[in-house]
């Protein structure tokens, strides 16, 4: 009885029991003309106050949120609840090669041990760096000298995490939609434009024609404040490999 509607409310639940991997959502501000970026980099701030609060609502629903290293060296972020009350979630920043300062934000204070670096460095001198913050290493597989994406997510599955906000940015989401491996999708538009310098969403290339273009479905449009909140689901279904 109502098995679509309870798979609904409970989705990383079910995600997690048949795959082993977490439940994917990647959320991003962009521009009307969808750039989450200028060509520097800058991203402060695309979205209103209110698109910001309600990415803190979905951070204190989320087990874990994920940055590719990049957006750590770019933006410095916290990643924490703090616009409204709820618990801070797991924080995973995805970093082959350790490039990772370790004077940022996420590695500062008592919050750091909620910070897990996944790697493919596997010189316990250099993690000894990263854990005299208090941060944690998970030392992943490698593709094409990179992160496995699938063996990263198979690992941070068997450690009980259900599911992640995945935050950008552009190069670590265009990999992982790729792969399959994105769920959900949250886009917040803004009234501006940055016109053809930036970053897109997803950094992949390869679509020269609409038949090659990733069908999204599930699309629901709503106002936040004065931006647009757009959800779609990539159709691609997303299986462990
Ligand atoms: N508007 C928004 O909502 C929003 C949100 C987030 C970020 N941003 C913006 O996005 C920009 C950063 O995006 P970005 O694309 O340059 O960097 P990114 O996606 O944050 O990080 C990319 C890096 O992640 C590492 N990585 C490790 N394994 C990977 C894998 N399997 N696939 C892909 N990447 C992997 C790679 O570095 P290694 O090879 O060294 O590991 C790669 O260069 C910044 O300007 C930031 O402000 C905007």
């Amino acid at each position: 009885m109502l098995e679509d509607e309870c798979r609904a409310i409970n989705l990383p639940f079910f995600k997690h029991i048949t795959s082993g991997h977490p439940y994917v959502t990647y959320k991003c501000a962009m521009t009307l003309d969808g750039k989450i970026a200028t060509v520097t980099g800058e991203s402060r701030w695309i979205s209103c106050e209110e698109s910001r609060r309600y990415v803190h609502r979905l951070r204190a629903r989320c087990d874990a949120v994920m940055v590719g290293v990049d957006t750590i060296i770019s933006d410095n972020p916290l990643l924490t609840v703090r616009h409204v009350k709820g618990r801070n979630p797991l924080r995973i920043i995805v970093d082959s090669h350790l490039r990772t300062p370790t004077s940022v934000e996420i590695l500062s204070g008592p919050m750091a041990r909620k910070t897990i670096i996944a790697t493919t460095e596997t010189n316990p001198h250099i993690h000894r760096r990263y854990q005299q913050s208090g941060a944690s290493l998970l030392v992943c597989r490698q593709v094409d000298g990179r992160v496995d994406l699938h063996d990263l997510w198979g690992q941070l599955g068997s450690r009980g995490i259900q599911s992640i906000l995945l935050e950008g940015g552009s190069r670590l989401a265009g990999e992982a939609l790729a792969q399959g491996l994105i769920d959900e999708c949250i886009f917040f538009f803004a009234p501006k434009v940055i016109g053809s310098d930036g970053f897109s969403p997803f950094a992949i290339t390869g679509v020269t024609s609409m038949e090659r273009a990733l069908p999204f479905k599930a699309i629901e449009a709503r106002r936040i404040g004065d931006d647009i909140l757009v959800t779609a689901r990539p159709e691609k279904p997303c299986l462990p490999a």
